[in-house]
């Protein structure tokens, strides 16, 4: 675990070197600050899953800016879950919106999208928009469903959980893995890349979720008792499935790396 982390700190800091540079444009923005100070300490694991699908896909082609564009977007979505939420601390630190306000909380997720139509403009190949316009929907579906659910407070079948999973967590790990295809060029993998990231999100999330297990607030809280058993297996079966996206690809470092992340992802949470 430790040298998995380790091997991946050098695509930590493209990702990190490319934000500073995207955001230096920003600099006399009022979110500038707030921004920056949030955003630090991320693990930044969906944008170096699309570092390394570009890699494992050949390479071509300029991958920074859009593994930029989804730290953003994954930035916005914590800004407004903790709004939503009602929580008050994200990654042992404040949640953004006790330290700026929930109006500033609101804006600086409306500010982080104009930032990501930035870098949709920059690509030439009009699907980065397109996949990251998707991505930023269905996040907003997906969120917007489990606050229904919870408001209704019934029990809910395991469908609607998986469902909820798949558009608020799953999206943005398919959004990474088919960004890394398109942009080496290689259209002919992006759905098995896709594959890749929907059911490593899907099992992270269902992990993630048995972890925080009894959490009153929690969505996993309204699944029925008779369909909870199924949910760790439920987990294995995705990462299996996470592992024959990857099957088509040529074996490099990068798609050994993108294996172990799936490993790592049911052993624990990032
Ligand atoms: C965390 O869930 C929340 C998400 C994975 C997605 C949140 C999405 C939105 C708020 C929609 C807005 C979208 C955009 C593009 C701005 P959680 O509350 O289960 O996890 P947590 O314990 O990390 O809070
Ligand atoms: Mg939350």
């Amino acid at each position: 675990m430790e040298r998995l982390l380790k091997s991946l700190e050098p695509y930590a800091k493209r990702v990190n070197e490319a934000l500073d540079e995207l955001m230096a444009q920003e600099k006399d923005s009022l979110f500038f600050n707030p921004l920056m100070k949030f955003m630090r300490g991320g693990k930044r694991v969906r944008p170096i899953i699309l570092l390394l699908s570009h890699e494992a896909c050949g390479g071509k082609g300029n991958p920074e800016p859009a593994a930029v564009a989804i730290e953003l977007i994954h930035t916005a979505s914590l800004i407004h879950d903790d709004l939503i939420d009602g929580d008050v601390e994200r990654r042992g630190k404040n949640a953004f919106h006790v330290d700026n306000g929930k109006e500033m909380a609101i804006l600086a997720a409306d500010f982080i999208l104009a930032l990501v139509l930035r870098v949709a403009s920059m690509y030439e190949n009009k699907q980065v928009g397109e996949v990251l316009s998707w991505a930023s929907k269905r996040m907003a579906e997906g969120e917007l469903l489990e606050v229904r659910l919870m408001r209704e407070g019934e029990p809910i079948s395991l469908d609607d959980y998986l469902k909820v999973l798949e558009l608020k967590t799953a999206t943005l790990f398919e959004a990474s893995s088919r960004l890394g295809a398109i942009i080496a060029g290689r259209v002919d993998l992006a759905d098995n890349m896709a594959s890749y990231g929907r059911y490593l999100g899907l099992a992270y999330q269902i992990k993630d979720d048995l972890l925080d297990w009894g959490g009153e607030r929690e969505l996993s809280s309204l699944v029925r008792e008779g369909d909870l058993g199924f949910l760790s297996e439920l987990a294995d079966n995705f990462i299996e499935k996470a592992f024959r996206g990857l099957e088509p690809l040529e074996d490099s470092e990068a798609k050994e790396k993108l294996r172990k992340i799936a490993e790592f992802a049911v052993k624990r949470s990032f």
